[in-house]
């Protein structure tokens, strides 16, 4: 009989991978503690904005026409223990209010809630990013928890997708790593994860601490590539280099590669920041601190960005204070193709500039709604081109697909200067600087 799975936590992860695992022609029942999420959920609704996650929902979402009616949600733990063989755990890890440290309290719940109801055996699958020797303690105490003992077993299933191409990810990972401490636990995640595995996703067993250090390594090292590409923008900056024409060239070198070396305002959004954090923290507690001490640097030169690109700004609008400026922000969130806001540079950027007396119009795709909660007192447009109307500035933050196809000519027509900093190098100068723009961006010269 084909497994049932269950998924704790209907966030990002969660609802990405209950609606992906509908996919794979499981039945699948999601949980979630807050009932709004839930009842959006059963309507087939995605709290969040990610493209392909509504269409896939609805495909299975039961009580929805046309539904394979293989996907389910509901409040109760008894229910979801009574019901499946494989439980996923999906609940979010943030960063720690005033420490570096991982905030484990939704995992530690979830698992509390979860135990006292497994009167069957299971398979309990941690999916979140967790400080390395959390699976260890959390399978001593489901062991503990859980009715049937040790035939609730642990596995940690650590999983790496991106906003904004969460589907994609999840249905087609470029591996799928498992920390099992038995060959019962490999053989049902094999069962669980066929599909992806016959179509070429790597599958890599590994023990409990490797699986959990894969996704904090793997963060580390993206979080690396970045800042090192906005040091090398910095050392452009300084010696009249060209950062993009530099990434270029060394992407040419298989061994380093293309990918995530586009130098502007850093990294954002809700993992890079907070993992490299937590990776610190552990380390420390580990007696194995020093090997992380690049990390904090690395944190130190993406923070820095986002000071440089506000005094990037002053300086492009003249020196000493921003009172009086007006100044159009394009892009709230940390990255194009989602609406999250959570430690979005650009936001930062923008917060600075109004904190200094800047007059600050934010336009966003997607992130608006977000955004102003977040920041409520700054002034948001309804469109780029509301954005810019009367700027003296244009500072261009996050790359959306919409701001490269904006027409420079037409912009140029509303803003009270033709001046556009690039936070995020990702326009055409010369398509900027032909219709009249002074364009400038990090780590590459001025004209
Ligand atoms: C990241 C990892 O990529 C993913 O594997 C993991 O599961 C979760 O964390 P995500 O946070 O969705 O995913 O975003 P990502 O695409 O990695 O971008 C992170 C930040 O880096 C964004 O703010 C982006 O703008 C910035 N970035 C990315 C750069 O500044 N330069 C680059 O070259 C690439």
């Amino acid at each position: 009989m084909a497994l049932k799975i269950t998924v704790i936590g209907t966030g990002y992860l969660g609802a990405t991978h209950a609606a992906a695992m509908a996919e794979l022609g499981f039945e699948v029942l999601g949980l979630d503690v807050v009932p709004e999420k839930i009842e959006m959920l059963q309507r087939g609704e995605v709290p969040m904005y990610e493209p392909g996650l509504e269409e896939l929902l609805r495909k299975h979402v039961a009580g929805i026409e046309g539904s394979s009616g293989r996907l389910r949600f509901t409040m109760d733990f008894a229910e979801v223990a009574a019901f499946g063989d494989v439980h996923f755990v999906c609940v979010n890890t943030p960063q720690k209010h005033g420490e570096y440290a991982c905030d484990m309290s939704y995992v530690d719940s979830a698992f509390a809630q979860l135990a006292p109801h497994l009167t069957k055996p299971a398979l309990v699958v941690g999916k979140s990013t967790v400080p390395v020797g959390s699976a260890d303690r959390l399978a001593r105490e489901l062991a503990a928890a859980a009715p049937v003992g040790a035939e609730a077993e642990l596995a940690w299933n650590p999983e790496f997708l991106r906003e904004g191409f969460a589907v994609k990810d999840t249905l087609h990972p470029d591996r799928i790593v498992v920390g099992v401490r038995s060959a019962h636990a490999e053989k049902l995640l094999r069962e669980v994860y066929a599909g992806p595995v016959g179509e070429g996703s790597p599958f890599v067993v590994t023990d409990f601490p490797t699986s959990e250090l894969v996704k904090t390594a793997a963060n580390s090292f993206l979080a690396t590539k970045i800042s090192f590409i906005n040091a090398m923008a910095e050392v452009c900056e300084a010696a009249g280099g060209d950062v993009v024409k530099l990434a270029e060239a060394l992407g040419y070198d298989d061994r380093i590669g293309k990918k995530f070396l586009r130098a502007g305002i850093g990294f954002g959004g809700g993992c890079l920041p907070k993992d490299i954090r937590a990776f610190m923290a552990r380390a420390g507690e580990l007696g194995a601190d020093q090997a992380l001490t690049f990390l904090r640097e690395i944190d130190s030169i993406n923070m820095r960005r986002r000071g440089q690109m506000v005094e990037m700004a002053r300086e492009a609008l003249g020196g000493g204070s921003f009172l009086g400026k007006r100044v159009a922000v394009l892009g709230a969130t940390f990255k194009p193709d989602s609406d999250d806001v959570r430690d979005s540079p650009a936001l930062n950027v923008a917060g600075q500039i109004h904190l200094q007396g800047g007059q600050v119009t934010v336009y966003d795709p997607k992130g608006m709604a977000n955004a102003g909660r977040l920041f409520p007192t700054l002034a948001y447009a309804e469109s780029a081109v509301d954005a810019v109307r009367g700027a003296d500035a244009v500072l261009h933050l996050t790359e959306w697909r919409e701001f490269r196809e904006l027409d420079p000519e037409a912009l140029g027509e509303v803003a009270s200067e033709r001046l556009i900093l690039d936070g995020r190098n990702a326009l055409d100068p010369a398509v900027w600087r032909a219709a009249g723009w002074t364009y400038r961006a990090m780590g590459r010269p001025s004209a």
